[in-house]
């Protein structure tokens, strides 16, 4: 069980959700609440404590897209035993902007700073049990939603790298591409740090497709009006569901053991909906260890 739990993004969609549903189990003591918003966390924790009757939330300031930040505000946390790397989404309206740790806004707010994070934990003893990284069904592609499946030609240590700093794709290149091949380079990481830490779970969990949340909120006006109006669509047709449903994955994937290290779990179906399973079945190469190591390396190679 897990008793004390980390969640970054928690002042929103699923991962406010996941937040009230673990405090609902009996187990939990303490959950942080890592968010890059003071205001907006406040204003989240005192939505849980009034939802769940219980006060054992604590707000830690981080913002994910920003190596320093994440150091800085992880310094004085004592041990957890789970962390929930859920905060992400298509990096505001500028995507494709660089950060002043050299790679893509989309690439930090879905990737760097977890991996940071996720280090520093690890390095410092500071994570017992288990860690789960927000994936996404976007990256083994979604055809009917008009993205593509990764297809990288050689996954070398510099593609992955061309992934992270943006100039693997042109200035026409949709942000869906950019999403798609940022949580697959992140996934193929954890898959790697999984076999350098084999004490801890470490996994990859899609959330699935989900109504409901802000994903689309700071997105370039295009992909918020096409969202918008795709997914009430979707949701009518069964081809996304509730945030419950998508919280409950991540609660799943640290409280029950049967979900390996190492995996990328995502929707059985097509579409990002029902049951989880091990991606590798649809993406044979999420199971090479070379291209496992260089994605780690090529991440890696931003985090000084
Ligand atoms: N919704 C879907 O259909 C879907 C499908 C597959 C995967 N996912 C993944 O699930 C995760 C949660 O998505 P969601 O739909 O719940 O989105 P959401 O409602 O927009 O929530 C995202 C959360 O992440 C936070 N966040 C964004 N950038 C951050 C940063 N730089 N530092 C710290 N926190 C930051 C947001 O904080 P602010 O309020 O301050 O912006 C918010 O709390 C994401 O990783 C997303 O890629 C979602």
């Amino acid at each position: 069980m897990n008793k004390t739990i980390m969640i970054t993004g928690a002042n929103a969609g699923i991962g406010k959700e996941a937040a009230r549903q673990l405090a609902m189990l009996k187990d939990t003591e303490k959950i942080y609440l890592a968010c890059r918003s003071k205001a907006k966390a406040i204003a989240a924790m005192k939505d849980l404590e009034t939802e769940t009757g219980k006060q054992i939330f604590k707000i830690v300031e981080m913002d994910v897209s920003d190596i320093q930040s994440v150091r800085d505000s992880i310094s004085s946390i004592e041990p957890i035993d789970a962390l929930i790397m859920n905060a992400g989404g298509n990096g505001s309206k500028t995507p494709k902007k660089i950060t002043r740790d050299g790679v893509t806004q989309i690439f930090a707010t879905n990737s760097l700073g977890h991996m940071v994070l996720l280090d520093e934990l690890l390095k410092t003893n500071r994570l017992r049990k288990v860690a789960l990284y927000a994936g996404s069904e976007a990256a083994r592609g979604i055809p009917m939603m008009g993205i593509k499946r990764p297809n990288l030609k050689t996954s070398s240590i510099e593609e992955f790298a061309s992934i992270c700093d943006g100039t693997y794709f042109n200035k026409h290149t949709p942000v869906t591409d950019l999403y798609a091949l940022v949580k697959y380079t992140t996934a193929m990481c954890l898959m790697a740090t999984a076999r350098k830490y084999p004490n801890i779970r470490i996994i990859t969990m899609s959330p699935g497709g989900t109504i409901g949340t802000e994903i689309a909120t700071e997105s370039p006006i295009v992909i918020k009006a096409i969202w918008k109006m795709m997914v009430p669509i979707m949701y009518s047709l069964g081809l996304m569901h509730k945030v419950g449903v998508a919280a409950k994955r991540y609660v799943d994937g640290i409280s029950n053991e049967s979900y390996k290290s190492g995996v990328f779990y995502a929707s059985k179906n097509r579409m990002p909906v029902g049951d989880v399973v091990d991606q590798s079945v649809f993406m044979k190469e999420l199971k090479n260890i070379i291209f496992q190591d260089n994605a780690y390396k090529a991440i890696h190679r931003f985090i000084k």
